[in-house]
């Protein structure tokens, strides 16, 4: 039997992140530069169901039955199997790797998930369709991140950018004019699963300030989305950063995102901000195209990291 593969997509939150696990629409972006691949290769002189799970990224080779249920990797693969209905699992090799860097907002979490789950799914014979798909990743996500508002596995899935608003129905944001963001990594890394559950104390200890954030962002994310009809990327920019000073509001900026975020303005950015949970992590700048160069050499003598530049096209993604 041949190898099966299978890969998928990082992301990035273009608008509204934290204010979208309260039920605020939020923008996200598959980024393709960024990319988690599954390899499954059939080991037929193995004895049944001895399954070897190599993941470098997170230093793991190791029999799957020797991994705790709640391992992610473990139990995307139990999900799998319960949804597909099925109860054997041919000896094999899984090798996932990924380009992803682990807890910077990237959704390396989602796409190693989704990655599994269809390399997997195609291995036993029948691929699942994508909401399958997206369900299992969700579920996946509650373990690494705990309440989890779908963004990551929804736009990781379905590889389109995305206006996410949690529970309703995917809308599928068409981008009608190109636009180029540079990407950078503070090099800090951060767990969302922490800097939600501490916007979540926050909340607790004072909703009306926090609900009066999240419906900023809010109305920030409906006009970020206009805004992708009119091409005005001015104003898009002017959007983001105000994005960036609520984000600030909630208390997950940082020192260091910060600094990158006005390194990218002094440069020339027309907007920037931080992506993701914050807490470390990724910004992201919105650029003239002509400038992401310069933009990202400056983002990196101020300690990025890495830089991506990446431009959204009509008709795909990041
Ligand atoms: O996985 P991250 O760090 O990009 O965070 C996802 C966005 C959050 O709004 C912070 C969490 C969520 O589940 O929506």
């Amino acid at each position: 039997m041949p190898a099966i593969t299978s890969s998928s997509p990082g992301k990035i939150i273009l608008c509204g992140e934290h204010a979208v696990v309260y039920g605020a629409p939020a923008i996200a972006l598959p980024v393709f530069q960024l990319n988690t691949k599954t390899t499954i290769l059939a080991q037929p002189s193995a004895p049944e169901g001895k399954v070897r799970m190599i993941a470098p990224c997170i230093g793991l080779d190791s029999d799957l039955e020797s991994l705790a249920d709640n391992h992610p990797l473990k139990a995307t693969t139990a999900l799998v199997m319960q949804k597909m209905g099925v109860t054997r699992l041919q000896a094999c090799e899984i090798r996932i790797n990924t380009t992803i860097p682990i807890a910077t907002g990237l959704g390396s979490s989602a796409s190693v998930t989704v990655s599994l789950a269809r390399a997997l799914s195609a291995f036993l014979g029948n691929p699942i369709p994508d909401e399958l798909v997206n369900q299992i990743a969700f579920e996946i996500e509650k373990l690494h991140h705990g309440t989890p508002s779908g963004i990551d596995n929804t736009v990781v899935t379905y590889q389109v950018p995305v206006y996410f608003v949690k529970g309703e129905p995917i809308e599928h944001l068409k981008i009608r004019h190109p636009f180029t963001l540079v990407i950078a990594d503070s090099g800090a890394a951060s767990l969302t699963a922490e800097t939600v559950a501490r916007v979540r104390e926050r909340w607790l200890a004072d909703k009306e300030r926090y609900d009066t954030i999240f419906a900023n962002i809010a109305d920030l994310s409906r006009e970020v989305k206009e805004n992708l009809e009119k091409n005005d990327l001015n104003q898009h920019g002017e959007l983001l950063s105000r994005n960036h000073e609520l984000l600030q509001a909630l208390g997950v900026s940082t020192p260091m995102l910060d600094d990158l975020v006005n390194c990218a303005l002094q440069a020339g950015a027309l907007g920037a901000k931080l992506s993701g949970g914050g807490g470390g992590g990724n910004i992201i700048a919105l650029v003239h195209h002509t400038q992401a160069d310069s933009i990202s050499r400056a983002l990196e003598q101020q300690g990025a990291v890495r830089t991506i530049t990446t431009t959204l096209a009509p008709g795909r993604g990041a």
